[in-house]
C-alpha cells in the first residue's frame, strides 16, 4: 500500500514546474509527496510551500523545501493532498488526519489540486469512511443536535461521536478546535449536506471537500488512473 502511496505521489510531481507555489497536504500520502518533492528541491527545483498542518510544515522544513504562508502569497498554483474518499464528481472526505480545516482553506487558495491516493479510496458514494465535521468545543452537544438536524434535513443518519486520540483524550486540531466522526454508511446528497454543515455555529469546518480537486491520481497494481474531474 505504501508503495502504490508512493507512485501516486510521483506522478503528482510531474505536474511541479519550477517556480510553483504550492499548497503541500498532510497524511501519510501527502507526505511521500513531500519528500519526493524535497529530492527535487535539493537538486535545484526552486518551489515555495505552505503546509496544511503542523507535521507537514516538519516534514517540509526537514526535506529543504522553502516555506510560505497564505498571507504573504495571493494564490497556489497547485496543492496536492491526500484523501480518505473520494467519488466520481471528485468529492471528498478528507479529515482522517484531522487536518481538514487547513486543507480546505489551502485547496481553495489553489487554481488546481491533485489528489492522490491508492485506489482503495475510490467509491461510487461517499460516506463508508467517517464524516470529521471540525467542531469549537464550546457547546459542542448543541452542535451535536444541530448536526444531526442536517443529517435529517440533507435525508442522512448515523452515529456521531467526538474523535479520541491514541492516549484516550480528546482529540484537539492544529487549531485548538474538537472533531466530531459522524458514521453515515452512504451520504445522500453531499453538497446539500456540505451547505447545511457550514451553516451551523460551532461547527468551523467539515471533511467534504465539494467541487475543490481537478484531478485524482490513484495508484493501483494495474498502474496509475488518472482522473480529472466532470
Ligand atoms: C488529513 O487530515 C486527511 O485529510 C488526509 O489527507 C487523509 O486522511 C488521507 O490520509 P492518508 O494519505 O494517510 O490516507
Amino acid at each position: 500500500m505504501d508503495g502504490l502511496k508512493r507512485q501516486a505521489a510521483a506522478r503528482a510531481l510531474e505536474h511541479v514546474r519550477d517556480g510553483m507555489k504550492l499548497g503541500l497536504g498532510t497524511g501519510s500520502t501527502a507526505k511521500h509527496f513531500v519528500e519526493l518533492l524535497g529530492e527535487r528541491v535539493r537538486a535545484g527545483l526552486r518551489v515555495i510551500g505552505v503546509p496544511t498542518s503542523e507535521a507537514t510544515r516538519a516534514d517540509a522544513e526537514r526535506c529543504g523545501i522553502a516555506l510560505t504562508t497564505l498571507d504573504d502569497v495571493d494564490r497556489l498554483d497547485l496543492t496536492v493532498d491526500g484523501a480518505d474518499e473520494i467519488d466520481p464528481s471528485l468529492n471528498l472526505i478528507k479529515g482522517g488526519g484531522g487536518a481538514l480545516l487547513r486543507e480546505k482553506i489551502v485547496a481553495a487558495a489553489s487554481d488546481r489540486m491533485i489528489v492522490i491516493a491508492d485506489e482503495s479510496k475510490w467509491v461510487e458514494v461517499l460516506g463508508r469512511f467517517p464524516l470529521p465535521v471540525e467542531v469549537i468545543p464550546f457547546g459542542v452537544a448543541a452542535t451535536q443536535r444541530a448536526i444531526g438536524r442536517a443529517f435529517a434535513e440533507s435525508g442522512n443518519s448515523g452515529q456521531m461521536m467526538v474523535r479520541k486520540g491514541k492516549d484516550g483524550h480528546v482529540f484537539v486540531t492544529d487549531g485548538g478546535h474538537w472533531i466530531v466522526d459522524a458514521h453515515l454508511g452512504r451520504i445522500t446528497d453531499a453538497p446539500r449536506l456540505a451547505g447545511l454543515l457550514t451553516a451551523i455555529p460551532g461547527v468551523v469546518e467539515h471533511g467534504l471537500f465539494i467541487g475543490l480537486a481537478s484531478t485524482a491520481m490513484l495508484a493501483g497494481p494495474q498502474g496509475i488512473r488518472v482522473v480529472d474531474r466532470p
